[in-house]
């Protein structure tokens, strides 16, 4: 088949991208670097299964010329504003990556006839649930960030435009992935401060935020196996078990880092940060029992992203 992948050039999208090809598919990759960078698809480009678009996918009449040439038999949409601290005095950010890019590959796909949609949602759907394990039916989604508000409504649009339009939709929530090409996040910001500064470890909140981390290779390996679903939408949470607290995070990046007795500062209050959901556990009962299990727990995920990382 020919995939469509938006944000191709990200963290998740370009390892998608690698198991696409090596699945024997041909790849249309949009990106525009808003976060993406060239580095994660550099090894493509002499590729002739592989074309790229430097495009913003929230402009409507460039992406539906793009559909109208390629013609793609199926979208991965992972484009968005992964980097939910930075919206946070800047909604807009998340209106136009993360809800108008949605909206604009529904409509191209309406307009060209295309059925088939893997949508990138988010744990962050489900707002703050005070530590329940929430499954997919969960009744109360009240996203705490634009993010989160952005991926709901987007969910919201799929739901419509599938019905409308007889799609083929797969939606994953997941939350915090980490591994190889990871760009940001609190893995990244304790192994800068400790290179610059040993001395100590600032770390927010109080350091008992605990969520679950999913490896990159993990979650690809189930969107491809899922990928092929019936018509309507198919929803399911994709995570892990295990959860990984900060101050967990920060141990093992001391351990990695061969750090001893690190005295760590914690900055108080529950959450990191205003939007961030400070404990969050998932219900995978439903791909469990369709038969995925991550292969890695949240915290052989979190050293193995820490060893990539230093
Ligand atoms: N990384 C996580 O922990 C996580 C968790 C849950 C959901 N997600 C979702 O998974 C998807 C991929 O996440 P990621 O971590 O790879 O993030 P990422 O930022 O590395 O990838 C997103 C890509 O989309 C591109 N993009 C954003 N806005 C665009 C626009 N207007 N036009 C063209 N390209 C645009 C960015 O340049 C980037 O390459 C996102 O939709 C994200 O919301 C990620």
């Amino acid at each position: 088949m020919k995939a469509l992948v938006a944000g191709g050039a990200g963290f998740i999208g370009s390892h998608l991208i690698d198991a696409l090809l090596t699945e024997g598919h041909d790849i249309v990759c949009i990106d525009n670097f808003f976060i993406g960078t060239k580095k994660n698809i550099r090894h493509l480009k002499e590729n002739p299964h592989f074309q790229f678009y430097e495009e913003d996918l929230s402009n409507f009449d460039r992406i539906l010329e793009i559909f109208q040439k390629e013609q793609p038999d199926y979208i991965f949409h992972m484009a968005a504003n992964s980097d939910i601290q930075a919206s946070a005095n800047n909604p807009m950010i998340e209106y136009q990556n993360t809800y108008s890019t949605t909206f604009v590959l529904l409509e191209c796909m309406r307009r060209v006839g295309v059925k088939n949609l893997f949508f990138a949602s988010t744990s962050a759907v489900y707002g703050e649930q005070m530590g329940a394990e929430v499954s997919e039916k969960a009744a109360a989604l009240e996203p705490i960030s634009y993010y989160g508000g952005a991926k709901l409504g987007s969910e919201g649009m799929i739901s419509a435009f599938s019905y409308m339009n007889d799609l083929n939709v797969l939606i994953f929530r997941f939350p915090n992935v980490i591994g190889p090409r990871l760009t940001h996040g609190v893995i990244f910001d304790f192994v800068k401060r400790l290179k610059e500064d040993s001395s100590h470890l600032r770390i927010l909140g109080d350091g008992t935020q605990s969520k679950p981390y999913i490896y990159v290779l993990d979650l690809v390996d189930a969107i491809m196996r899922f990928k092929d679903t019936p018509k309507g939408v198919t929803l399911y949470n994709v995570g892990v078990e295990t959860q990984t607290s900060v101050t967990r995070i920060a141990e093992i990046v001391c351990e990695k880092m061969k750090l001893e007795g690190i005295p760590f500062e914690y900055t108080g209050g529950r959450g990191g940060w205003k939007g961030d959901v400070p404990v969050f556990a998932y219900n995978l009962d439903k791909i469990h029992e369709a038969g995925w299990h991550a292969h890695m727990t949240s915290d052989e995920a979190v050293a193995k992203t820490v060893e990539m990382v230093l």
